[in-house]
């Protein structure tokens, strides 16, 4: 998408796009009163505020799709009350139980058009996504993220050792006797052929971005979010697989098997499916620690 410019004979000069460019964009011209759009430095980040917000729809742009003009967009909170939407929140869960059924292609699709309409920094959108729905590769990736727990539990064995070397929680899990024993345990359940790693899900999303700052990570959540709750609203269940994430994430080998190009890294790694498992009641949460400053 491109913004072109302003349609003078359906611009009104209301200047809501001047009030609303985040980057400043438009102007209003001294003699004419008419509004214009400059930019000559190319800062526009195309989030396309203005030609959401025009009454008229006077905002010229070179679209990749068609705008989407719904009589709720003018008031969201028509959409889901509070209520509704913390059920929907609370109702998600983490699923670690999947039907033998695999997602259709379409559903998989839309999972991922919501995934496209989240927030980033900078309107970026630098997600790209890997689509695993094929059981033989899902297993293939999962033993390879399993290499790098057998290699766990072969540094465990020098921790007295490396407890000099490392500080803070890398220090805490070495010396916690629970990493061990979940290592142990999952190195077993691994051994005897069952996936630990997805759950037998049926479909793998990986989300790969360009790494810019601290951003890269945060806009990677909140696409996958959009994806966990539109999966959701259509039946099927997710599960985040921040094993695997790291894995893919620190493994150069595990990104080229995965097609991941140079200069990108994984982000995210959803596993989904149908659940085979029913929640009665949303389980309770940390209290919330607020500091007010007012
Ligand atoms: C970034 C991230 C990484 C996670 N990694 C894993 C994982 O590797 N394996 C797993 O079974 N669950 C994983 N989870 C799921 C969490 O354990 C789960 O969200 C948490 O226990 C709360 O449960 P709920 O999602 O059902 O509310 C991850 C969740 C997040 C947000």
């Amino acid at each position: 998408m491109k913004i072109l410019g302003i349609n003078s004979e359906k611009c009104i000069n209301c200047g809501q796009c001047i009030a609303d460019c985040p980057q400043k964009l438009y102007s209003e011209v001294d003699e004419t009163n008419q509004i214009i759009f400059e930019d000559p430095y190319n800062i526009c980040i195309l989030c396309g505020h203005c030609l959401a917000i025009c009454p008229t729809n006077a905002i010229i742009a070179e679209e990749i799709e068609d705008l989407y003009e719904f009589e709720e967009a003018k008031d969201p909170s028509k959409l889901l009350n509070y209520e509704n939407l913390m059920k929907l929140l609370r109702a998600r869960r983490s699923i670690r139980r999947f039907q033998d059924k695999p997602i259709p292609r379409e559903q998989i699709e839309m999972i991922l058009q919501a995934m496209r309409y989240a927030p980033s920094a900078s309107n970026k959108q630098s997600w790209n996504y890997i689509v695993l729905t094929n059981r033989e590769k899902i297993k293939i990736f999962a033993d390879k993220v399993m290499e790098l727990y057998y290699l766990l539990r072969k540094v465990l064995k020098l921790k007295f050792l490396l407890r000099f070397f490392v500080r803070g929680e890398t220090r805490r899990l070495l010396l916690d006797p629970g990493t061990k024993i979940a290592i142990e345990r999952t190195i077993a359940d691994h051994k005897a052929g069952k996936d630990v790693m997805f759950y037998n899900a049926p479909c793998v999303i990986v989300l790969h971005s360009l790494q810019y700052g601290n951003m890269a990570g945060a806009d990677a959540g909140i696409a996958l979010t959009h994806g966990m709750l539109a999966a959701q609203s259509l039946g099927i269940g997710t599960c985040w697989i921040g094993l695997a994430q790291e894995a893919v994430f620190r493994k150069k080998k595990l990104r080229k098997w995965l097609g991941i190009p140079k200069g990108r890294n994984c982000f995210g790694v959803l596993a989904l499916g149908f659940p085979d498992v029913k929640y009665y009641r949303a389980p309770p949460r940390n209290k919330l620690q607020v500091q007010w400053i007012e």
